[in-house]
């Protein structure tokens, strides 16, 4: 061991067990370069991350907050626009229903509705059923012949103001127009309802027009045009408030009228 020592500084070299040592060789350059550097880096690295307030939660944070805000911005109606729907006027409804029909229909029925790989929505006839019910089946559980079903990408919300939309492509009052008998029996059971082809406005002349003014503008009952409804003016709400009455006076036709019957007399109110 001391002799080892002693020999050490003495010579450049030393042999030892047949290993020599060659201490004038320094290590290369470039390795200096590359140690020293990384320390920098490693430093300046560390002084960025510590220092600049960069943290991965922000970024993830706004990451999150552009995708959301880009989804809200694809589908108007998502959770929250689906809460405050019962809000949304008939109009709005039908301009959202236009809008996802040119991006999820048009391709296969055309931009107005005029048929191309799928069939013509903007005649009546229907083979599954040109009714309300018939016509949202079509759309959420799609049809055999290469109708896909989009109950599972859209919203409720959605769905339903496709629906609207799609009925609107239909000559006006075949709403609940006889559906010539071609799908299976099972979804012509409403279409068969609807072939006693309920006149809306005979049927409100009938039984409304008493109360509501035979131009729907009020009388006993309140106005029924273009403006806000007490109960609502969702499908919904319209075919409560005419099936199970409201108790200022408006009695309930549920128990008088067919459910087509029912549901044309919304169509019309709507058109009011
Ligand atoms: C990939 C093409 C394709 C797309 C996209 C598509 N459809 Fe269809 N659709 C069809 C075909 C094909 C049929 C006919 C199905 C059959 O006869 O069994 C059909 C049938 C229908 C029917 C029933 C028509 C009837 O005669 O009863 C309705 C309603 C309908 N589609 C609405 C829509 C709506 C609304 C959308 C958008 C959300 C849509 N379709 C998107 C191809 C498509
Ligand atoms: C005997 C009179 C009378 C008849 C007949 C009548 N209504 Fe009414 N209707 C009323 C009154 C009164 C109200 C207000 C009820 C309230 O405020 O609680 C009303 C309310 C309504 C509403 C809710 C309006 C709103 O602001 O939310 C609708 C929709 C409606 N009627 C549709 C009809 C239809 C459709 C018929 C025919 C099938 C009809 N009514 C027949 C008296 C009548």
């Amino acid at each position: 061991m001391s002799m080892l020592e002693e020999h050490k500084h003495k010579h450049p070299t030393h042999d030892f067990d047949g290993i020599t040592e060659n201490r004038t060789n320094r290590p290369p350059a470039y390795f200096s370069v590359l140690f020293y550097g990384l320390i920098l880096w490693g430093t300046i690295f560390s002084a960025y991350y510590l220092l600049s307030g960069w943290s991965s939660d922000a970024e993830f944070a706004a990451k999150m907050a552009d995708h959301q805000q880009q989804v809200a911005e694809q589908k108007p109606s998502g959770p929250q626009a689906a809460a405050a729907a019962p809000q949304m006027s008939e109009e709005e409804l039908l301009n959202e229903g236009k809008e996802l029909f040119a991006q999820h229909c048009a391709a296969c029925h055309g931009a107005a509705g005029e048929g191309g790989i799928g069939p013509a929505l903007d005649g009546a006839d229907y083979a599954y059923g040109a009714d309300r019910e018939a016509v949202h089946l079509s759309i959420a559980k799609g049809r055999e012949g290469g109708m896909p079903a989009f109950g599972s990408q859209l919203s409720a919300t959605q769905l339903e103001a496709l629906t609207g939309f799609v009925l609107s492509l239909q000559p006006s009052g075949s709403a609940a127009a006889p559906a010539p008998a071609a799908g299976e029996p099972a979804a012509e059971e409403p279409a068969a309802a609807a072939a006693e082809g309920p006149d809306a406005a005979e049927l409100y002349a009938g039984n409304c027009a008493a109360c509501h003014g035979a131009d729907g503008r009020g009388g006993i009952g309140p106005d029924l045009g273009a403006g806000e409804y007490k109960f609502g003016k969702d499908d919904a709400a319209i075919l409560e408030s005419i099936a199970n009455g409201r108790p200022g006076g408006m009695p309930a036709f549920g128990a008088r009228l067919s459910e087509a019957q029912l549901l044309s007399l919304v169509e019309f109110l709507k058109s009011l």
